[in-house]
């Protein structure tokens, strides 16, 4: 795997730009004050993920009761090996938000020579901080990073474009989406990857109400900072009033959805304002701030069928609480 050559790539390591940063707060505005607007209030939970959000979801993530992560790591650590056999060796991979890194690194492990890795990522500083530390890691590997909404359009370096190309989408995001939303999503990596490429997807299973109502409620009360957090990251980025005491964390399962939602209860009547808007709240209206998913093995092979997939693999913990999946272009496509 090492030795031989050691081309090493990492290119574009630009400063997020001024006008980047005003696009960025002015697009945060645009959705609070959409999402607020409505009459069940909404927020997108694309902005948990600033400096303390992502601090506090790895915290979540090294919960007892969060086995979502722990479940993942496992079957990618059993199984990396097998599924690298699958996608081959040689191949590049495109992986669709960079997290913590570590069940990306049991498949970059078992990647040859000279194949390429593309993390895509919207946030350039943590992409960019990521990016570099697996090119120390992995001096076998051309490490392209790609600065990125991958919601939208997004191109890949001609040279990444060689080889075979596998989406990898890993950590079950893709339950932040619903099934129209998610089939659009796996219809964008279809296209990206090509008739010849692949997707190597993490998707979290349906269980119990009580496993994932503690998943999502745990009692330390990290989650419950985490959705708040939301509405702090309001107050500092676009000099909103909320008072976060006056406001609850809810997580609730709805079974005939399939998915945990995230609400955050107004604990009174008030009054909260943002850039001259001002929004009323009755006590225990709520703001529907996350929607997670559970989609059975069958409803993601519907899905994936609909963006032009067909699922080849599944790879599944002993308590079938989790699931990695491989599909790859079905043959009509
Ligand atoms: C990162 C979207 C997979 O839905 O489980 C964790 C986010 N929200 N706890 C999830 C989250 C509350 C997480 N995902």
């Amino acid at each position: 795997m090492t030795g031989g050559r050691r081309r090493v790539t990492l290119c574009r390591m630009t400063q997020t730009s001024l006008t980047d940063r005003t696009r960025a707060t002015a697009a945060f505005l645009d959705d609070v004050l959409k999402g607020l607007s409505r009459v069940r209030k909404t927020l997108p939970c694309k902005y948990f993920y600033d400096e303390r959000g992502s601090k506090l979801f790895e915290r979540i993530c090294e919960l007892d009761e969060y086995y979502l992560t722990r479940t993942e790591l496992d079957i990618m650590r059993r199984y990396a090996g097998d599924m690298v056999a699958r996608i081959g060796a040689g191949s590049t991979l495109i992986e669709y938000g960079c997290g913590n890194g570590l069940k990306t690194r049991t498949l970059l492990a078992e990647l040859a020579d000279g194949a390429h890795y593309v993390p895509v990522d919207i946030s350039q500083e943590h992409l960019h901080a990521t990016a570099a530390q697996i090119v120390r890691e992995f001096p076998h590997l051309r490490v392209l990073p790609v600065t990125a909404d991958f919601t939208r359009p997004f191109a890949i370096p001609a040279e990444a474009r060689q080889g075979r190309r596998i989406a990898y989408f890993p950590g079950s995001t893709i339950g932040n989406f619903g099934p129209q939303a998610a089939r659009r999503l796996l219809r964008s990596m279809r296209r990206l990857v090509g008739p010849s490429g692949g997707l190597l997807i993490g998707v979290d299973l349906p269980k119990s109400a009580e496993v994932l109502q503690a998943a999502y409620d745990d009692p330390v009360g990290v989650t419950r900072d985490f959705n708040l957090n939301l509405l702090a990251r309001i107050n500092r980025e676009l000099g909103g009033s909320f008072d976060l005491d006056q406001f609850e964390h809810r997580a609730v399962f709805n079974r005939r959805r399939s998915r945990v939602e995230m609400h955050l209860v107004s604990r009174s009547d008030q009054t909260v304002r943002i850039d001259d808007e001002a929004f009323s709240f009755r006590r225990g209206e709520m703001i529907h701030t996350e929607n997670s998913y559970k989609y059975t093995l069958r409803d993601f092979r519907e899905i994936a069928a609909g963006a032009g997939f067909r699922l080849e693999h599944v790879w599944l913990d002993p308590r079938e609480f989790f699931s990695v999946q491989y599909a790859v272009p079905a043959a009509d496509e």
